[in-house]
This record gives C-alpha cells, structure tokens and sequence, in this order.
C-alpha cells in the first residue's frame, strides 16, 4: 500500500476548474509494470507504472465497472480483466472495445456504447507521485 501523503501542490492557483496536484504514492513503491489502487482526495484511483511513466485512472471499467486494477498492462494500454477492453492510458481513449466480434459487438455496442475511460494528470517530483485532480 502506498503511503499516500497529505501535502498538496497547486497547479496555477485554487479555483473552479483548475487541477490540484495531490501526492498518491511514492514512485518507489511503485514497481514497474504494477496497478496500484490508491486513495486521492476522497476517491479512490488507478496507478499504473511503466517503466518511466506513470498513469492516473479511474478504477472501474467505464463498460460494466471491473476493477481494472486486476487488469493486465503493457506499455501505456490497459485492458480489462472482465471483457477485454482496452484503453490507452496517455488519454483514456478507447483502443478496443469488449473482446467481442462481429454482430455480437455491433449489438453489445447499442447497449453500452463505448467510453474512454477517465485518466489525470501526473507528475513525478522526485520520489513523489502527484496526481491532478480538477477542481469542483
Ligand atoms: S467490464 Fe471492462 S470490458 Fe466489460
């Protein structure tokens, strides 16, 4: 578990609409490659770790709320551990969506059309992992 700080760094100033960088972990307890659940500022999020990037998610799956954490990752795509969507995490766009094919996906794709999945910011100064969080 990360041991996620309190101290929080603003991103030009306080104010409605604009992101508040919050720390969420430390980089060293990050591993390369790993998915981490870690508590930001009331919510809870998804950090990946690649090599020398890191990336800020949702947890759930935007298609039927999987916990992505239990996903699998490879360079900065994240694919889901329930149906095999994926998403590029640099923003969140969807790269597949659902394993499924052919008339099965055109008709699953009516129902629940697909979603990006919500990404934030981050920054990493020098041991510490900050996300961006927009204000409210
Ligand atoms: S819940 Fe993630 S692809 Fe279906």
């Amino acid at each position: 578990m990360c041991s996620a700080g309190k101290r929080r760094v603003p991103a030009g100033g306080f104010g409605k609409g604009m992101t508040e960088y919050t720390e969420a972990c430390r980089l060293s307890e990050l591993r390369d490659g790993e998915l981490k659940k870690v508590p930001v500022r009331g919510r809870e999020i998804l950090l990946a770790r690649w090599g020398d990037q890191v990336y800020a998610t949702d947890v759930l799956c935007p298609h039927l709320q999987a916990d992505l954490s239990e996903g699998t990752l490879q360079g900065h795509i994240l694919t889901c551990p329930m149906h095999g969507s994926r998403f590029d995490l640099r923003d969140g766009h969807v790269v597949r969506w659902t394993d499924l094919s052919g008339t099965i996906l055109k008709y699953a794709s009516r129902a629940i059309p697909p979603r990006p999945l919500p990404c934030y910011p981050v920054r990493v100064d020098g041991d510490r992992v900050l996300v961006g969080i927009p204000g409210v």
